[in-house]
């Protein structure tokens, strides 16, 4: 019966954070196989337990693949597609020179939805099953992705970037139309199908204290969205929010003030946070998201991974997709393993893992639905070939266990490793 599949391979599955504990691998479990039905997880053990459960299931056997749930990218803005890798400039400018020029062609819907599905394609060949998107002020920028995702049984989550003040002619909206435009699209897309909104204002340099306390009202008004903007990317521009917020007590409480802080905000890059604002974020369960290939490729500097986990803050791990120079959540493990080494606290592959998996999920307040192999999660599956590649499989074939072979694959593997994509139970 083609709704009934069992997946064969080496099955990872996480049964709590690798980043509580003695050891991170504790947190790993390893199984023979896992059993789909109907879109959802209807088992994963020992293969012949799943032959017993599904005796007429179809069988695809991966041989020692690394079988785990898709990636789950929690920060993106999938307009900046097409100006990836764009040289040489720090935040502000770079928003300035490369980004608002590009975000500005989303009014047109045409172009919106060939970016939005060319995204798609881009994310899905590297594994990623769930990206949580910023679009542009356009609603048919949200209309696009969501649209996209939609016919593809995809779960995202996405919201419509407000700005009403320092973005160019044609790139802002006011406090009323990013309440009213907000609204309507919550009205159209969020909980359709697979689909979740999030309220979005970008940042707080980009909108007006009347706009952040509209996004506040919208929340109050849906806090069943997800909320997701920026916090504390870059010196200068801590320091050009402090002078445009002279009364707030630090950038967090430029959002806070106006009800932006919360269980199911989403914060991206957080990197340079006074005690006070860790002390908010954690207080209300906040989730921090990390960006490392962004934050090295804009020059943004070094998140604390280590500092920010062991006080107990919720943490996802994101490319930040134009911004971040690669489309991969594996080359954004690599990253994020690059930056704990700078910072002298070197993640473990179990770690990288989880963060780009369980980990983002939790941040997107998704953990019981995506984000591991368990029975009744979605069945959103990425396999993973750790011999991608001669350099990668003559160091695989070196390697004493797996977790020394999987890490050869997050910091040399790309699109290659990804040898197959399951969502929602179906074959990509
Ligand atoms: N801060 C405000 N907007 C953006 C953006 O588009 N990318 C990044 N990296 N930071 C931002
Ligand atoms: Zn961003």
């Amino acid at each position: 019966m083609a709704s009934q599949i069992i997946l064969r391979g080496q099955v990872l599955s996480f049964g709590g954070s690798p980043f509580e504990g003695e050891a991170p691998q504790e947190a790993a479990q390893l199984h023979e196989a896992v059993a789909v039905q109907d879109g959802l997880v209807a088992g994963v053990g020992a293969f012949k337990d799943m032959q017993a459960l599904q005796p007429a299931a179809q069988v695809v056997d991966h041989g020692d693949h690394l079988i785990m749930a898709g990636f789950v990218d929690a920060h993106v803005h999938y307009p900046q597609t097409a100006i990836i890798a764009s040289w040489g400039k720090r935040l502000i400018d770079w928003l300035n020179a490369y980004t608002f020029p590009e975000e500005m062609r989303f009014g047109d819907r045409s172009y919106a939805d060939e970016v939005a599905n060319r995204y798609l394609d881009l994310t899905t060949a590297n594994g990623t099953t769930t990206v949580c998107s910023f679009c542009t002020i356009h609603p048919e920028s949200v209309d696009a992705i969501f649209t996209a995702a939609q016919t593809r049984g995809q779960r995202i989550v996405a919201g419509k970037t407000c700005m009403d003040r320092n973005a160019p002619e044609g790139l802002r909206d006011t406090p009323q139309t990013a309440y009213d435009d907000s609204a309507a699209l919550i009205a159209r897309w969020h909980r359709v199908d697979r689909l979740d909104y999030a309220i979005t204002p970008r940042f707080s340099p980009t909108s007006s204290p009347e706009q952040l306390e509209a996004m506040g009202a919208l929340w109050a008004k849906h806090p069943d969205c997800l909320m997701q903007t920026h916090l504390s990317e870059q010196l200068d521009e801590i320091a050009w929010v402090r002078s445009l917020f002279p009364q707030a007590r630090d950038y967090l409480d430029t959002y806070e003030q106006f009800g932006l802080l919360g269980a199911r905000g989403l914060y991206g890059h957080a990197i340079h946070l006074e005690e006070r604002e860790r002390h908010r974020l954690r207080e209300y369960g906040a989730a921090l998201v990390h960006c490392p290939t962004s934050n090295t490729f804009i020059g943004s500097g070094m998140f604390d991974m280590q500092g920010l986990m062991a006080e107990g803050q919720r943490i996802g791990l994101a490319t930040d997709t134009g911004g971040g120079s690669s489309f991969s959540m594996l080359r954004t493990m690599a990253a994020a393993y690059e930056i704990g080494q700078l910072r002298g606290t070197p993640l473990h592959a179990a770690q990288l893992l989880w963060l780009a998996s369980q980990g983002s999920a939790a941040a997107l307040r998704l953990e019981d639905k995506i984000g591991n192999i368990a029975k009744g999660m979605e069945a959103d599956l990425v396999v993973l070939d750790l011999a991608s590649t001669p350099a990668i499989a003559q160091r695989a074939a070196n390697a004493k266990d797996l977790w020394e072979a999987v890490f050869a694959t997050i910091m040399m593997g790309d699109d290659r490793a990804v040898a197959e994509v399951w969502i929602g139970g179906m074959r990509v």
